[in-house]
């Protein structure tokens, strides 16, 4: 029998009661995650990336809440866990590495406390070994004289070396996925690529599953294994990287690619795309690009939308891009 994938999440629905009906900020969401591999979530702001990630890992902020779906990990299924079972995984399973630092991180405890506490919650060692790997995890991420450092307090380190230590705090207990929600976004841009290459030469050295978030196409090109698009909740492609980046077969896709430097590196121009994403209260009935889309016709603003199962699989398109279509 085959290994599971290490996240599987099928059909997934978040659902937010709000004063003008709910809202479905995550609306039939499937997608799997393999060991060691990377799969990059990018789209507009709003998209849904975050609370999809979020609701894999059980910190959807109330009133939101998980409405349909599964998600399993490693064959296990976590949706529908108590607070305690989730916070046993989140660490130990599951490592989390956000935007801001400071968010994973204890202001008021030295970083080697910080580690030291979590590996000794998960794993099944003494004080003294916990202590070492702290050590040897902050040397890992590239703290310089880490057993020096293991005593200094968060702020005692700039943003990239305080991302540094996240990453050793996410990766510290030895879970089997890593969900990075935009890692480098707060940070310098010049040590932004160290942190997204430090953060997939770990994941890879250990097999890690990883869902990295982002708005950076260049990252995504660099770093994942499969891309998948996220538009108004709902995925709009899911592929691998270089398929998706070069022949992108959803006009959404298409549209992102425009508006980044990756476009005029010698790959295809291709125009930006009119208008905004929908507001959650107005998602309009079938396609939910079908208002921004010049491909649109009859089919895409009927009910029910197009679905990566319903179209070819990689597309939620009814009118996909084809290979060998030329874009002007
Ligand atoms: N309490 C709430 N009530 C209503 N809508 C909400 C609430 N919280 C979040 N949303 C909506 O949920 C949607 C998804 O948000 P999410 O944070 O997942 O987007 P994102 O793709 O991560 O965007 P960004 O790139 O800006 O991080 C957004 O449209 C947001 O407005
Ligand atoms: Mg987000």
């Amino acid at each position: 029998m085959s290994q599971p994938p290490v996240l599987a999440v099928r059909n997934l629905v978040v659902e937010i009661p709000t004063r003008g009906g709910i809202v479905r900020p995550v609306d039939g969401v499937s997608y799997t995650i393999a060991a060691g591999e990377i799969l990059g979530v990018v789209g507009e702001s709003g998209a849904g990336k975050s609370m999809t990630g979020n609701a894999v890992i059980g910190l959807l902020d109330r009133p939101a809440r998980i409405a349909g779906g599964e998600i399993h990990l490693n064959g296990a299924r976590i949706d529908g866990l108590t607070l305690a079972q989730l916070r046993r995984l989140r660490g130990k399973e599951i490592g989390m590495v956000f935007q801001d630092p400071l968010t994973s991180l204890n202001p008021l405890l030295p970083i080697g406390d910080q580690l030291t506490e979590t590996i000794l919650a998960h794993l099944p060692v003494g004080q003294a070994e916990a202590r070492r790997r702290a050590v040897a995890a902050l040397d890992e991420v590239g703290i310089p004289a880490a057993a020096e450092r293991i005593g200094s307090y968060p702020h005692e380190f700039s943003g990239g070396m305080r991302q540094r230590v996240v990453i050793a705090l996410a990766l510290c207990a030895e879970p089997s996925l890593v969900i990075a929600d935009e890692p480098t976004t707060a940070l310098d841009v010049s040590v932004q690529a160290q942190i997204i290459a430090l953060l997939k030469r770990l994941c890879r050295d250990r097999g890690t599953a990883v869902m990295l978030v982002t708005h950076d196409m260049g990252v995504i090109a660099e770093t994942a294994d499969r891309v998948a698009v996220m538009y108004a909740g709902r995925l709009a492609e899911l592929g691998p990287v270089r398929e998706v980046l070069t022949a992108p077969r959803h006009p959404y896709t298409a549209g992102l690619m425009g508006s980044t430097p990756l476009a005029s590196k010698g790959q295809r121009r291709l125009h930006q795309i009119p208008g905004a994403m929908p507001r959650l209260h107005a998602i309009p009935p079938g396609c939910a690009f079908h208002p921004r889309c010049d491909r649109a016709a009859e089919r895409c603003r009927a009910d029910p939308g197009p679905t990566l199962k319903s179209c070819d699989g990689r597309a939620a398109c009814w009118f996909p891009i084809a290979q060998d279509e030329a874009v002007a």
